[in-house]
């Protein structure tokens, strides 16, 4: 008999570490019965993992909170990946249809074919997204199964990792006693979660500004386009905070989310109370100032 499975859900983030617990029904929907985050510690930079332990640490935490708030236990995941180090390409294949129509197992070998590309030895294929498929010279063909014809071709985009990134995620999984049923790319994982079908077809780009990156993913004509990946994130405003206000950055991370805007045109000019670092007494700067600092890292 089929039965309800769980599904986990893990972003391992340069600021934090998130997990989600879904049970998915015989019916295909998922009811999300745990979630927890836990601060990632410095065990990533930029996104990738730059510190085994203290990853798996942040990991260990935040799965045991959505485990104690679903009341599951957790044994395998589907983890997120990102970075600079992700990148997307174009590929083709072509084969010969064996019968008179399209089979499934047609379709499996032109994607075979189209992943057949030259990678160098550091590099390892994440995902092969379709885009269209082409039958005897016709484009545009989505759903090829049983459509008659001799030529097949697959039109993908593949998405490839750094090998090593790839292996440090899974071995701090590992360290946490978490099989890792599958990587994914994390610009897709938010595509899915927030884009409707039409927003796919129109064509649309998602940015997500994170901590250490800012991921972009483009669909268009219900394909993926293009993805790419910026070692610039919200942290490095804070950075920026900290070194123009030469206060804390814990300090620096406050003003920010409560103060801060892209642009200076769009605040007050209230002032802001800016904390002293080591028993010096704390200053006042005009909004409009510390907002400059920022519009300096926006632009860029
Ligand atoms: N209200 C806010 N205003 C401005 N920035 C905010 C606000 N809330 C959070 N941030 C910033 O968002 C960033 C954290 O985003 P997020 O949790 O998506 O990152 P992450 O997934 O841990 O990192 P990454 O995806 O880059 O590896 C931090 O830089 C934080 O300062
Ligand atoms: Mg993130």
């Amino acid at each position: 008999m089929a039965q309800e499975t769980t599904l986990v859900g893990l972003d391992v983030g340069t600021s934090k570490v998130a997990c989600v617990v879904a049970k998915v029904g015989m019916d295909g929907k998922a009811d999300i019965v745990g979630i927890g985050q836990h601060a990632a510690h410095g065990g990533l930079q930029k996104g990738v993992v730059v510190n085994i332990e203290a990853t798996a640490e942040a990991i260990r935490q935040a799965v045991q909170e959505a485990e104690m708030m679903g009341d599951v236990q957790v044994r395998s995941v589907l983890v997120g990946i990102a970075g600079q180090h992700i990148s997307g390409m174009d590929s083709h294949g072509v084969v010969r249809v064996k019968g008179s129509e399209v089979s499934e197992e047609d379709v499996a070998r032109v994607i075979e074919a189209a992943k057949a590309v030259n990678l160098p030895a550091d590099r390892r294929i994440v995902h092969v997204l379709e885009q269209e498929y082409v039958i005897d010279g016709q484009g545009g063909v989505r759903e090829p199964v049983g459509m008659s014809g001799v030529r097949l071709e697959a039109q993908v985009y593949l998405i490839t990792a750094a090998a090593s990134a790839v292996e440090n995620l899974m071995r701090c999984c590992k360290r946490c006693g978490l099989y890792v049923e599958d990587v994914v790319l994390q610009q897709l994982a938010s595509a899915e979660a927030v884009l409707s079908d039409e927003e796919r077809e129109m064509g649309v780009a998602v940015v997500d500004i994170g901590e250490g990156t800012t991921d972009i993913i483009v669909i268009a004509r219900g394909g993926v386009r293009h993805v790419s990946s910026l070692p610039v994130g919200g942290g490095h405003l804070t950075n920026d905070l900290m070194a123009a206000l030469r206060t804390s950055r814990r300090a620096a991370e406050a003003i920010k989310r409560r103060y801060g805007a892209a642009r200076a045109a769009l605040v007050d000019d209230a002032e802001v109370e800016v904390p002293g670092v080591g028993g010096r007494s704390p200053r006042t700067i005009s909004r409009q100032q510390m907002v400059q600092f920022l519009e300096m890292r926006v632009d860029e």
